[in-house]
């Protein structure tokens, strides 16, 4: 990680995004290693997702996580553009989009892209990611037991012809990094055997209910970067994805004892924990007091070595996003999407 540490000063709601660490890519690029999450849960409007792009620029984010399912790319695209017309240079703005999975096509890639592009009011992305392995659409809102009735299970020739064109992206400039999202690792052995150009980052839960050791050292030992998402453990993510079984990482003892220590809600901790780690956490806020918090949380003291120990024996094997909505036939569970046997799950 490159980046100046600093335990301050905090200045009237504001961080200096020189102070803010960032994560060096394989190419040599520079990511911040915090960004806004924009994804409203099915319940925040676009509105009020685009006026926390606005706030959080303000207090010194320079990194958002979008996507074009989140439905709002159009409104934060105003957000962006007011904020570069006025005092914030486009290259100091890094900015993700994804392709959804009714997208996969090999004629849907790059018109999807510059959908999101136009959107988003850029010329370029610094990060494009195929959101799901899988190219089984979902509506909007829809509730768990949803599934499509063209939903197919990973097929990794597919899957090649779609990152072909992702690709292509990169070759024309539209983009200057791509890379995946809730991929495991045989997928991305296969992946990283067959791409042409490799994978940046691979954007994945992460929260210490959910550490996901193997993966996250798959990803880093592979010279690309984890982005965790739900970093805070998502207290708003849509009914779909709630099941009696969740855990509450905000709620957990050890996590609440450090943020007493620090004086800070627990969510601080959680992300705190994330970039010291060595993940990028997006958490998502419309609250400035919050996303405040999370950033300053970034430049201000770190937790201590055996904090760190400590949250490292906290995790529950707690996935929160199980996808149920991507299944692919009758009678399958969550965890045939996730690959837990070790090989890409069968058709
Ligand atoms: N690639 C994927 O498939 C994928 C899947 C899921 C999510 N994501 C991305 O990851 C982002 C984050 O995930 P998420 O939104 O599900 O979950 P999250 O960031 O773990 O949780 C967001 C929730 O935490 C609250 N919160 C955040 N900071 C807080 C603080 N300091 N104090 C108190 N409450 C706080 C927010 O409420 P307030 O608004 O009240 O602060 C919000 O309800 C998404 O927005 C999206 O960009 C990607």
């Amino acid at each position: 990680m490159k980046g100046k540490s600093a335990s301050g000063p905090l200045v009237n709601g504001y961080v200096d995004p020189a102070l803010v660490p960032h994560r060096i890519l394989y190419t040599g690029a520079q990511m911040p290693a915090i960004g806004l999450g924009t994804f409203g849960s099915d319940h925040v409007t676009a509105g009020e997702v685009a006026a926390a792009i606005e706030g959080a620029l303000e207090v010194g984010y320079r990194h958002f996580d979008c996507a074009s399912v989140y439905g709002n790319e159009h409104e934060i695209g105003y957000a962006l553009e007011r904020a570069t017309r006025r005092h914030i240079p486009r290259e100091q703005l890094w900015i993700t989009s994804k392709l959804w999975n009714d997208k996969h096509g090999e004629n849907d890639v790059i018109a999807s892209c510059r959908k999101s592009l136009s959107d988003l009011r850029l010329s370029y992305l610094d990060l494009y990611l195929v959101h799901w392995p899988f190219p089984n659409f979902h509506p909007p809102g829809c509730d768990v037991s949803s599934r499509s009735k063209d939903a197919k299970p990973y097929i990794h020739a597919e899957f090649m012809r779609t990152w072909q064109k992702m690709e292509e992206l990169v070759d024309r400039g539209l983009v200057r990094h791509i890379g995946t999202s809730n991929m495991t690792v045989p997928k991305l052995k296969l992946l990283l055997r067959d791409a042409r150009i490799k994978p940046a980052v691979n954007e994945m839960e992460l929260h210490p209910h959910f550490q996901q050791a193997e993966l996250f050292d798959f990803v880093r030992s592979n010279g690309m970067v984890p982005v965790g998402y739900c970093p805070v453990g998502s207290p708003g993510r849509p009914e779909r994805d709630r099941t009696p079984e969740d855990t509450v990482p905000t709620q957990d003892p050890v996590i609440v004892r450090i943020a007493n220590r620090l004086g800070v809600h627990p969510a601080v901790v959680c992300i705190k924990w994330a970039v010291q780690r060595g993940q990028i956490p997006i958490p998502f806020s419309t609250n400035r007091g919050h996303y405040l918090s999370n950033l300053e949380g970034v430049v201000s003291e770190p937790l201590t070595d055996a904090e760190m120990r400590e949250i490292s024996t906290i995790d529950r094997n707690c996935r929160l996003i199980k996808g149920q909505v991507f299944l692919w036939k009758d009678g399958q569970t969550w965890e045939d999407l996730w690959d837990l046997s070790g090989e890409i799950t069968p058709p």
